[in-house]
């Protein structure tokens, strides 16, 4: 059985005061819960408050981006290793917003997941095909690149515990959800891809959240379906109640 992960992407949002007080009310809301990973993923500035603050609770951290050297003359990056050091167990890779804006490929989003593994972080690879993509009938195509390319080169156990994140990038921030049958769909070629390069054991163990207007309101449907593990969350992550709504979905 794979264990679900809830992840919290709260992008370029929240002073550190903020982030502290929303992980502080969630630690307690969802200290009861054992069935379901916990991670949220605050901007740089305010990990290391609230990797503390979460502290030998269930609530885990994640960073959104990172460099894939360990130090250098890299001005305005961080490194693996930082990251480690201010509390992180995650890191998100490749996310479509990295990828439209600030140029991110399949090629730096594979140096950097091999870089998180190297220095003990797990990261969460994002996929996704655009608007235009899916209505051109591709997204098998771009999806299936991102996904031999980006994941490539895992080696021994990185190959069952990386984590995938399908975000397709018409349905980021637009409220228009995939269906759970268009979600399934994708989520099914992406376990099937992974099954070619690292074997069945592995792909039946690696986690594929889901991400794209996930609210309460859709999680449960979205997680019935059989390749989705969980969740990958902007919006409606930003919030209190939400967040701890989508962390105990209706099983
Ligand atoms: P929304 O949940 O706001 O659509 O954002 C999804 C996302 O990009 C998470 O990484």
């Amino acid at each position: 059985m794979r264990k679900p992960i809830m992840a919290g992407n709260w992008k370029m949002h929240k002073t550190i005061a903020e982030s502290v007080d929303f992980v502080s009310k969630v630690k307690s809301n969802v200290s009861d819960v054992k069935d379901c990973e916990i991670v949220v993923c605050p901007v740089f500035t305010a990990l290391k408050s609230v990797a503390d603050a979460a502290k030998g609770t269930n609530v885990c951290i994640g960073a959104q981006n990172m460099h894939w050297e360990e130090k250098g003359a890299f001005t305005g990056e961080i490194s693996p290793k930082m990251l480690l050091d201010a509390g992180c167990k995650y890191v998100i890779i490749g996310h479509s917003e990295r990828r439209q804006y600030f140029g991110e490929t399949n090629e730096t989003v594979n140096k950097k997941m091999l870089s998180a593994f190297k220095h003990g972080l797990v990261p969460i690879v994002c996929i996704g095909e655009t608007l235009a993509e899916r209505e051109k009938n591709i997204t098998f195509d771009v999806v299936g690149k991102q996904v031999k390319e980006g994941l490539a080169g895992l080696t021994g156990n990185q190959s069952s515990e990386v984590v995938i994140a399908y975000e397709p990038v018409w349905a980021i921030g637009t409220g228009k959800t995939a269906s759970p049958a268009q979600a399934q769909e994708v989520h099914e070629f992406v376990r099937k891809t992974f099954t070619e390069m690292y074997g069945k054991d592995a792909a039946a163990k690696v986690r594929i959240l889901y991400g794209g207007s996930v609210k309460p309101d859709n999680v449960s449907e979205l997680m019935k379906q059989p390749d989705i593990d969980g969740g990958l969350v902007g919006g409606a992550a930003l919030e209190v109640d939400s967040y701890t709504k989508l962390i105990k979905f209706q099983r």
